[in-house]
């Protein structure tokens, strides 16, 4: 089997790559390298010890996706290519659903050309907005709150209608809250500029690079006032994706899956587990709420272990030190 992983210079996608590889797939990386490295793909070829393709290029690209497919003969799709930050797509939304969902239809037209069914989607937890229950099932209420949340929850219909009206298999998977890196150290996530998320900055307040963690409210109604996430390892995250090609085949159609652990932690508590693991503390304040934020969410998990067979299997100690690992080695990330 060879997959084309659009998306797959990034962070997730790189993870992914790996994971693939050493299912046994033959893997085809398409990747415009605009939030993303090439030296994450030279990396990843180490890692796996296989030869990874890669051709650089805009996966809404019909022309080009069609002929990395045709050229490269490739059986399935996971696409991950798209922006992701809450706060730009809020001041640029017309970029982001430009390009978010440019990116989907482009690929969905190419596999469509050139008779290809089986795609894996990377969607996000963010499609259950502020949920009024917790687990959050695939079956809870759907919502977005940002543009970029809308290109997630748009990009999820348009493909459950191709898939009702065409031969286009799809699984929906809805990441909660991806940290961590492979424990070689040698890819990992690299955020452009000042990340917006809580453990790559955590972890720039531990190497020094910034000054202190801001805990965003400490007045939620959860146990310990600060917000509560569902943490995921990346390993765990991109096994779940060669577990959703795998299950294609027995699930026609569309389908959501969730894939978070299934517990969650608060920011605080991310914290501590955080000073535990580097043996130190690391500084952080209170401030004020961040606009947007949900109390509380993690992940019902019946549907990943029924349809996937898949359950995550590192706990938040892990993922600290496996992002640790890599972020002291690597402190500005690629480097480029
Ligand atoms: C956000 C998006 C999600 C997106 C993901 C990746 C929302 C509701 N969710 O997840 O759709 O897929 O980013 O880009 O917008 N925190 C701090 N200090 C910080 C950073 C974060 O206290 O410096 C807190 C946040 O308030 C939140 C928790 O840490 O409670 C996790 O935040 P973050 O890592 O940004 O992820 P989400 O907001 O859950």
């Amino acid at each position: 089997m060879t997959v084309l992983v659009t998306g797959g210079a990034g962070y997730i996608g790189s993870h992914t790559v790996v994971a693939l590889s050493e299912a046994g797939r033959r893997v085809v990386v398409l990747d415009d390298l605009s939030n993303s490295s090439e030296r994450a793909v030279d990396a990843v070829r180490a890692l796996v010890g296989a030869d990874v393709a890669f051709v650089r290029g805009d996966a809404a690209d019909v022309n080009l996706v069609s002929q990395a497919i045709v050229e490269h003969d490739v059986d399935e799709v996971v696409h991950f290519a798209a922006f992701k930050s809450v706060s730009e797509s809020v001041e640029r939304p017309l970029a982001y659903f430009a390009n978010n969902m440019g990116s989907l239809i482009g690929v969905v037209e190419a596999m469509a050309g050139t008779g290809i069914g089986r795609l894996v989607f990377s969607s996000s937890c963010t499609v259950y907005g502020e949920p009024d229950e917790v687990p959050v099932t695939e079956a809870s209420p759907t919502g977005a709150a940002n543009p970029y949340g809308w290109t997630k929850l748009h990009g999820e219909q348009f493909l459950a209608q191709v898939a009702a009206a065409s031969e286009l298999d799809v699984m929906l998977l809805r990441y909660f809250n991806p940290v961590g890196a492979h424990p070689s150290g040698t890819i990992g996530e690299d955020p452009n500029g000042i990340p917006e998320n809580l453990v790559p900055y955590l972890m720039q307040v531990a190497t020094g690079q910034l000054d202190r963690l801001r805990v965003f409210g400490d007045d939620y109604e959860t146990p310990d006032g600060t917000a509560i996430r569902d943490y995921l390892h990346v390993v765990d995250l991109a096994e779940g994706h060669v577990a959703a090609l795998d299950a294609l085949a027995s699930h026609p159609g569309c389908t959501a899956v969730n894939l978070g652990t299934g517990r969650g932690y608060s920011v605080l508590e991310v914290v501590t587990a955080a000073e535990a693991v580097l043996g130190r503390p690391i500084p952080h304040e209170v401030v004020g709420r961040r606009p947007g934020d949900v109390a509380r969410i993690w992940a019902g998990t019946e549907r990943a272990e029924h349809v996937l067979g898949w359950t995550a299997t590192r706990d938040l100690a892990e993922m600290l030190a496996d992002h640790w690992r890599w972020q002291e080695a690597n402190p500005d990330g690629f480097g480029d």
